[in-house]
């Protein structure tokens, strides 16, 4: 099946994630894990968090974190955009589901598993909708136990839908309307 990488690039649509989402959904019913509450790092995690809630059916909390400035290059540090107190209320003894697009440097995700611990989550498991494999400069804190990622694709960018100034070459690239689930190892 044709791949597709344009320019070393992935190119996703909305039909893609919506069906990798699907199955992510299936990993985390099939492991029995019910989360109380789905928590979105924003901004690229909010989609993919809004579409798992079609399936797991649990209410949506958001945190803004950015480690990538405008000009995509990492930050020092990731940089906490909101943190709403009213998310740490409602954080204590609950069952967690962390959802972020992609897992790349996992420096963001491990800063945000730290911060939900340091509130009182009770159980935390993590959802990406995509795990790029590499080595990881950020780790999964060890009282973490439950990763699911929707599909682990190799280390080149990926250019989700939602960033597209021009939807209709994005999805022109992506394999249009219902075009082909990338390659792993294209
Ligand atoms: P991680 O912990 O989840 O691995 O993330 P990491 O700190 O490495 O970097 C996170 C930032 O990098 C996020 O953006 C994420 O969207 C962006 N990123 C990493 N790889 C890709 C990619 O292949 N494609 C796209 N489109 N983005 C990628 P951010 O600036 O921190 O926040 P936001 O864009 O979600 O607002
Ligand atoms: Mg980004």
């Amino acid at each position: 099946m044709a791949s597709p990488v344009i320019d070393g690039r992935y190119y996703l649509s909305y039909e893609q994630i919506h069906t990798t989402i699907r199955e992510l959904a299936g990993q985390i019913r099939a492991d029995g894990f019910d989360p109380d509450v789905i928590v979105a790092i924003g901004s690229g995690g909010f989609i993919p968090a809004r579409i798992l809630k079609t399936f797991l059916k649990k209410p949506i909390l958001t945190v803004g974190i950015s480690y990538y400035g405008p000009d995509n290059k990492p930050a020092k540090m990731p940089r906490t955009i909101q943190w709403i107190d009213e998310v740490e209320k409602k954080l204590a003894g609950r069952k967690v589901l962390l959802v972020d697009e992609v897992d790349d440097s996992r420096v963001t995700l491990e800063y945000c598993l730290r911060e939900l611990l340091r509130h009182g989550a009770c159980e935390i498991a993590i959802a990406v909708l995509h795990n790029k494999k590499k080595e990881k400069k950020g780790k999964i804190p060890r009282e973490i136990h439950r990763y699911f990622a929707g599909q682990e694709l190799e280390d080149r960018w990926i250019c989700y839908p939602w960033d597209a100034e021009d939807i209709g070459e994005h999805q022109k690239k992506a394999g249009g309307p219902g075009g082909p689930a990338p390659s792993p190892t294209a």
